[in-house]
């Protein structure tokens, strides 16, 4: 059984073709770099419209198939940009019509899950995915996939970018806020918000900028963006693990690029005696491998949709998703 995947759910457009046992065959992908300012939702969906094709020639190019020998379509049904989400939505469909095979749409926030887990040998692992347009810290309980904390308002890869392009930096923010950080280790006081399990983001933005505003050096404004932002995601994680008591923990998503978070981490993880895991930099963030492997897991278990039902679903929960393939698994 071999399964394609189409993942477009901001603007990057992935194709990953995966088989059966796990075996990543290709993953391609093509991200739409705006010339200013953010992305833009029909943007990216004409982005998705241009490179889809191309993508799924390339990705069977790289794994020698040709297109009647794949069995499986499987798309990125949700979270996302609505318009972003139809595009890829429509066109698995039509691919799914045309090669009289079945398709499913998956959970984009469990794909980063699985890959992870696929590509590192986790297990059942606690999971932080920090990325552009995400902020979650999720584990396994009674069947689904729980969110033991998440962002009340922006997610830290839309914070650093929000940070980085009022200050003039441009976009992505994430890369160039690490390298001004790594030359200061002066801390000026941030607003540090953990709210029970959940996280806030959008104070210490506006925070940061005013302190860059007010003449603060910024490399010291980025280093003490980074230590509070991160310490607010490491304290979380670290609660999920003491709650669920859990031995691994899996740092997926754009942000996860970052070596600080990476060693904040991993610190943690060693202290409560886990194991810490993070996929190679391709799996971390977006990619079509991660929407293909989501589709065989599915089809394995009976999840396949009916055309009918192949509609997207913009504020898609992660929690919203029963994982049948994770029971002899659970811990
Ligand atoms: P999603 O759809 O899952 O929200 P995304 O569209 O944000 O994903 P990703 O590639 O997962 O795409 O993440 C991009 C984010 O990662 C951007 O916000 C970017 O600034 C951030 N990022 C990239 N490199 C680094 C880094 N070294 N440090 C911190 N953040 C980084
Ligand atoms: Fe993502």
């Amino acid at each position: 059984m071999i399964c394609i995947g189409i993942e477009g759910t901001a603007e990057k457009t992935g194709v990953g073709i995966v088989d059966s046992e796990g075996r990543i065959l290709s993953s391609v992908g093509k991200a739409l770099i705006p010339e200013s300012g953010g992305i833009h939702p029909r943007e990216a969906a004409e982005h998705h419209a241009a490179t889809i094709v191309p993508l799924i020639e390339e990705a069977l190019s790289e794994s020698k198939l040709h297109l009647n020998e794949i069995d499986l379509v499987a798309f990125s049904k949700g979270p996302g940009l609505g318009p972003a989400l139809r595009t890829v939505a429509t066109a698995s469909r039509s691919l799914s019509l045309m090669l009289k095979i079945p398709i499913v749409g998956v959970n984009h926030c469990i794909g980063h899950v699985e890959i992870g887990k696929l590509t590192t040998g986790a297990i059942d692992p606690v999971t932080l995915y920090v990325s552009g347009g995400n902020t979650q810290i999720i584990a396994f309980d009674s069947g689904r996939y729980r969110l033991f904390g998440e962002t009340l308002d922006i997610a830290i890869g839309n914070c650093l970018d929000q940070f980085s392009r009022s200050v003039g930096l441009g976009h992505p923010g994430g890369p160039k806020v690490e390298e001004l950080a790594k030359k200061s280790s002066t801390y000026i006081k941030l607003p540090y918000t953990v709210k029970g399990m959940d996280l806030s983001f959008s104070g210490l933005l506006t925070a940061a900028i005013r302190k860059y505003e007010s003449g603060e050096a910024i490399e010291d404004v980025c280093y003490s963006l980074q230590e509070t932002a991160f310490a607010m995601l490491v304290e979380v994680t670290e609660r999920a693990i003491a709650h669920t008591k859990k031995v691994e923990v899996l740092l997926c998503g754009g942000v996860a690029a970052n070596t600080r978070l990476r060693e904040m981490l991993s610190i943690m993880s060693e202290e409560h005696y886990a194991d810490f895991y993070m996929p190679p930099i391709k799996y971390c963030g977006d990619n079509g491998a991660m929407i293909a492997w989501m589709g065989q897991l599915m089809h394995k278990n009976g999840l396949v949709t009916d055309i009918e039902d192949t509609g997207i679903i913009q504020k898609y929960r992660t929690d919203q998703v029963d994982v049948p393939w994770m029971k002899s698994s659970e811990r």
